[in-house]
């Protein structure tokens, strides 16, 4: 497998991976493709390619079967976000050349082309798949969601304060979403995307991870919002280091201006410095009473190891009406947290299952939701909030 794309845009073809499908290919290394790590691929290989494998895959059509392509371009066509293609080959059939057009970056060269008009097409194909620059004001805020049992929605309103973010600030990508449930998150699967991150792989080379790297492992959600999640690993707690958890999360903070932490409840050897280096923590509850004692006993053992300066604040969650039977009024609630709680979100199965069998926040596809006003009213209590971290690295 080629190695993961490192670099900012390319305007040469120096360290570019190109996935080159068709033996005949391999005589361009020395002349076009100059520069570049062209690995002579197998055409299996497009199906297990994940985003960020390569920069480009580049397919001789004469070398191939017409069913052999149809195949390779279903592939491609699978892939969220897909490497731009670029096929070359003669008398090439109207029916593959609508199908190549099809998808998100690709460009057909006609055979026979100059080694010129080769490097013209890679180039404008690899800057139209460049990821726009992130830009940020240099005074990131970083907010965590984490929940006090399992199965309290810290997954949903993390999606949904970071897309209520990205809405509000109008800004191209102003918004990261890190799931940190690194063997199983679910955030992926809720705003359906791909992750694509495989932090592993760094073990102990942590300080490898820069901004442009940081491009390769994050998935466009909306115009503001990336998703940066893990692919699904069941090793990924043992396999992946402090270090690397810390620099991803400092990276982070340096290229987006909100940074939002989907946080596993059970503590981990990075947990409280990622926690430390946040503005806010919030702890989803629902309304019964052992997700109340756990609550205060989470909201208890953060403020003992951080100090009283980041007080964990306690979200509750799908508050319902008390039709189907005894629920704790909001006052109980807090006379069982022993603390006023920060805010309430109402209780909509529809649109919460909705938007997550469709994929999306619930804003997206429920937007009159009461979810959707309770969150908004949250964001907008907390945003108002001066920021409380001292530095936007402080979590490293
Ligand atoms: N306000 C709400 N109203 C109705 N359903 C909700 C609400 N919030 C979350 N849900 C639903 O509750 C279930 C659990 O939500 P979610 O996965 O977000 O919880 P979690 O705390 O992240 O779970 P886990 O502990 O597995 O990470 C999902 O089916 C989700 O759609
Ligand atoms: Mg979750």
């Amino acid at each position: 497998m080629l190695r993961p794309k490192s670099a900012s845009p390319l305007t040469s073809l120096n360290g570019c991976q190109i996935l080159a499908l068709g033996a005949g290919l391999g005589v361009l290394r020395g002349g076009p493709l100059a520069g570049a790590a062209v690995e002579i691929g197998a055409v299996a290989q497009l199906e297990q390619l994940s985003p960020g494998d390569c920069d480009l895959v580049l397919i001789d059509a004469d070398a191939f079967e017409a069913s052999a392509l149809a195949g390779m371009l279903k592939a491609l066509a699978a892939l969220r976000p897909a490497p731009p293609l670029l096929m070359v080959g003669q008398a090439l059939p109207a029916s593959l050349v609508r199908n190549v057009l099809r998808l998100e970056a690709a460009d057909i060269l006609e055979a026979p082309f100059s080694p010129e008009q080769l490097l013209a097409a890679i180039q404008g194909l690899l800057a139209q798949a460049a990821p726009a620059p992130v830009t940020t004001s240099g005074d990131s805020r970083c907010w965590a969601v984490t929940g006090a049992v399992g199965g309290s929605g810290a997954t949903t309103i993390t999606i949904e304060i970071a897309n209520a973010l990205a809405m509000a600030s109008g800004k191209d990508r102003s918004v990261c979403l890190v799931d940190l449930n690194l063997a199983d998150g679910a955030a992926a699967a809720y705003l359906g995307a791909q992750p694509t991150l495989r932090l592993a792989e760094f073990g102990n080379a942590a300080d490898r991870i820069d901004s442009a790297m940081l491009q390769a492992f994050v998935t466009p959600v909306s115009k503001g919002l990336d998703l940066m999640a893990g692919v699904r690993d069941p090793t990924a707690f043992d396999a992946v280091g402090r270090d690397a958890v810390l620099r991803l999360l400092e990276v982070a903070c340096e290229c987006y201006d909100w940074v939002i932490l989907d946080v596993p409840r059970h503590r981990r050897p990075w947990t409280l410095e990622a926690l430390a280096g946040c503005d806010e923590v919030l702890i989803i509850s629902e309304l019964t009473v052992p997700a109340l004692l756990a609550a205060r006993a989470y909201s208890d053992e953060i403020e003992d190891a951080l100090g009283a300066r980041l007080r964990p604040r306690i979200v509750l969650n799908r508050l319902a009406s008390r039709m189907f039977g005894p629920a704790p009024t909001m006052v109980e609630a807090e006379k069982a947290l022993q603390r006023k709680a920060e805010a309430g979100i109402s209780s909509d199965w529809e649109a919460a299952a909705a938007s997550a069998n469709l994929g999306g926040p619930i804003a997206q596809h429920r937007p009159k939701s009461k979810i959707v006003k309770d969150v908004q009213t949250l964001v907008e209590k907390l945003s108002a909030q001066p920021a409380r971290r001292d530095s936007p690295s402080k979590a490293a």
